[in-house]
């Protein structure tokens, strides 16, 4: 944070006590990310109330505009109880992005997440604060799995992809020692997010991850233990798309100052979309006994649908597009993949008169391709262009 100036401090009353909080401002913000969490809503209200009781607090309910009204009742809520906002997001998705703009949202010197479902056990919250309080830690993270590795009511295949993920990450420097660096329920300390802020991925659901690995030292970190409970009310969002989510946040924080996560996971489904064209191609013509061109330009048509529908869930699953936007996003993906063909064929027909190798000249016509359909169908089909 910058430091304020005269005039400032005057302006904000902050002359006499300076760094000191007014009395009704809160230490503590509880970021809550929703969707669909309705049914949960006031259950965790009463709770959190009851759990911070003495502290002074407020809750940010970030919601990305759930279809069953979440934002409607804790606007209702709010009407009550002023210490409950509401931040409802439109047109986007994502858990970890989410907790971002909640936390940018409030002034708290404390930051705390957790989830609406009521898995997170809210009593912890107190010892949490406390520990900051104290100075010891810059975050501390409620651990599933530092009592032991059982989460209850978890199938199977659940218990090991959140251990497989755990051991993953488990081995990177700044998270060794600790037992769940994936959890979703944590508090830091305001310095620790602002310092942090702008290096962040904020893909898909591992905040905490994010932070631990983009701070520009490493932080002090305390886990406490609690029980991660089986949620009650509606259905958790984690799902295959959550999983490459969190291959793309690792992706990033790996190779992100080079080249872009989404660049990577564009040319990936790229390179699928070739797979899916050849053999539409083979099915229609060798096969099917069409003609070529005919059947040339179907798995044209094929592959290209096939790879925008695959980027609007995977690369923009954040900005994802539906109904006659979806159709409206195809267009433009279409419109802008068919100017790529024309860079890509051109680069490499005049680097191949001049010379070059063939495989260098394609290889260069394909790079110029991929990047021009991924600059522009990010700014067109899944930028700011394309709602509104
Ligand atoms: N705003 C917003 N946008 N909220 C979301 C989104 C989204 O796209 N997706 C999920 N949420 C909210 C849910 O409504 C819930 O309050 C919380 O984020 C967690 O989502 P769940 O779908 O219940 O996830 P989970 O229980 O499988 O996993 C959670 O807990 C684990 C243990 O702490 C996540 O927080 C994991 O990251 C975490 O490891
Ligand atoms: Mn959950």
């Amino acid at each position: 944070m910058r430091a304020l100036r005269e005039e400032e401090r005057v302006a904000t009353g902050a002359t006499l006590r300076p760094a000191r909080r007014s009395s009704g401002a809160p230490e503590l913000a509880v970021i809550v990310p929703t969707y669909q969490e309705r049914a949960n809503v006031l259950e965790l209200a009463s709770r959190l109330t009851a759990a911070l009781e003495g502290i002074a607090f407020e809750v940010v309910v970030v919601d990305d505009d759930s279809p069953d009204g979440t934002a409607d009742l804790v606007r209702e809520l709010a009407l009550h109880d002023p210490r409950f906002r509401c931040l409802q997001r439109i047109g986007r998705r994502g858990l970890a992005s989410a907790c971002v703009e909640g936390m940018l949202a409030t002034a708290a010197p404390y930051l705390a997440v957790i989830d609406a479902d009521l898995q997170h056990d809210e009593r912890l919250l107190a010892p949490m604060l406390e520990v900051l309080r104290g100075g010891r830690a810059d975050v501390v993270v409620a651990s599933r799995y530092l009592d032991g590795p059982e989460v209850p009511g978890w199938a199977e295949d659940r218990r090991l992809a959140s251990r497989f993920a755990t051991r993953l990450v488990g081995g990177l420097p700044r998270l060794r020692g600790l037992s769940d660096p994936l959890s979703g329920f944590f508090m830091l300390r305001r310095e620790a997010f602002e310092a942090t802020v702008r290096d962040l991925s904020a893909i898909g659901f591992k905040l905490l991850l994010d932070i631990l690995l983009s701070a520009p030292e490493p932080l002090r970190v305390v886990e406490l233990p609690y029980r991660f409970r089986e949620r009650r009310e509606g259905r958790s969002k984690l799902d295959a798309r959550v999983v490459v989510e969190f291959v793309t946040l690792l992706l990033d924080k790996l190779v992100g100052a080079w080249v872009p996560a989404r660049f990577l996971m564009f040319a990936a489904v790229g390179g699928l979309g070739v797979l899916v064209h050849l053999a539409t191609l083979a099915f229609v013509h060798r096969w099917g006994g069409a003609e070529f061109l005919p059947a040339q330009a179907l798995a044209t048509m094929v592959a290209m649908t096939f790879n925008f529908a695959l980027n609007n869930e995977l690369t923009y699953g954040d900005r994802r597009l539906r109904g006659a936007a979806w159709l409206r996003g195809w267009a433009s993906f279409a419109l802008a993949c068919s100017v790529g063909t024309i860079a890509n064929v051109g680069v490499a027909t005049v680097l191949f008169v001049r010379e070059t190798s063939w495989l260098l000249a394609a290889v260069a016509g394909i790079l110029v391709g991929a990047v021009w359909n991924y600059t522009v169908t990010g700014f067109y089909t899944w930028g700011s262009r394309s709602r509104g």
